[in-house]
């Protein structure tokens, strides 16, 4: 293992924080396994939360590859579509009585709206592996939160081993649709799911930009 002086530490993490982007074109060229292998080791070192998930026997969190052009690949993607319509479809119901909900959900209705009109969902299906990551539902329910930090951890080490990586968060919403559960082998209802796509990018992307630290930063007194 190579020892690296914190200075040398600091540098790379910040040149990994500043690479990752997210990547919504890959090329077919397909990763190895064991580079996959890897992020998911990144992704069980991520914190968890401990107190919710209590002692239960059963570990509390699960990945699941899904390789393009699979047998599994072709069931699941006419079910994640589905849920993109059904979701959609609840959303313009229940926005015609609530004149709150369709200003706060404008942005998320125009995005499915998008995902009907290519007909396909982005991600899924659109690069080499599609990852899902499943997190037991605990009390507090922190699930979605837990995932979060696994999930950016496999987004850093997908980073640093020079892999495209996309969130494709309509995978939470499959907690309960029975047939993916089945094909995941879990209890409906009972986890919490989020997804990514990864590959090697299908184009090189500048590295992120964000406000500066004053623009955003009150010290209190
Ligand atoms: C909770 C969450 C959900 C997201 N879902 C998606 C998604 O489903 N598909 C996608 O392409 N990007 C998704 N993103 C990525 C954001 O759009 C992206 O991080 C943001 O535009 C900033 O771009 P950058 O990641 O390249 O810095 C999601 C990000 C977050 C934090």
């Amino acid at each position: 293992m190579n020892e690296f002086n914190n200075e040398q530490k600091n540098a790379i993490l910040d040149e990994i924080l500043l690479k990752r982007r997210t990547h919504r074109r890959f090329r077919e060229e397909i990763p190895p396994d064991n580079l996959i292998g890897e992020i998911i080791l990144a992704g069980l070192h991520a914190p968890f939360a401990a107190a919710a998930v209590g002692n239960e026997k059963e570990y509390f969190r699960r990945f699941f590859v899904l390789r393009n052009n699979s047998e599994t690949m072709t069931l699941v993607k006419p079910l994640a579509f589905g849920e993109v319509l059904r979701k959609s479809a609840e959303l313009d119901h229940d926005s015609e009585k609530s004149e709150q909900l369709r200003i706060q959900a404008t942005g998320f209705m125009n995005r499915l709206a998008m995902i009907k009109k290519m007909g396909f969902v982005p991600g899924i299906g659109t690069a080499p592996f599609f990852i899902v990551i499943a997190e037991k539902k605990g009390f507090p329910p922190v699930e979605q939160e837990s995932l979060a930090h696994c999930l950016e951890n496999m987004w850093l080490k997908a980073t640093s081993l020079g892999l495209g990586f996309q969130l494709v968060s309509i995978t939470a919403q499959m907690a309960d649709n029975e047939e993916f559960c089945r094909i995941l082998g879990l209890l409906p209802g009972k986890w919490g799911f989020m997804g990514c796509a990864i590959g090697y990018p299908g184009e090189k992307l500048p590295n992120s930009i964000r406000p500066s630290v004053n623009d955003v930063t009150t010290w209190m007194r």
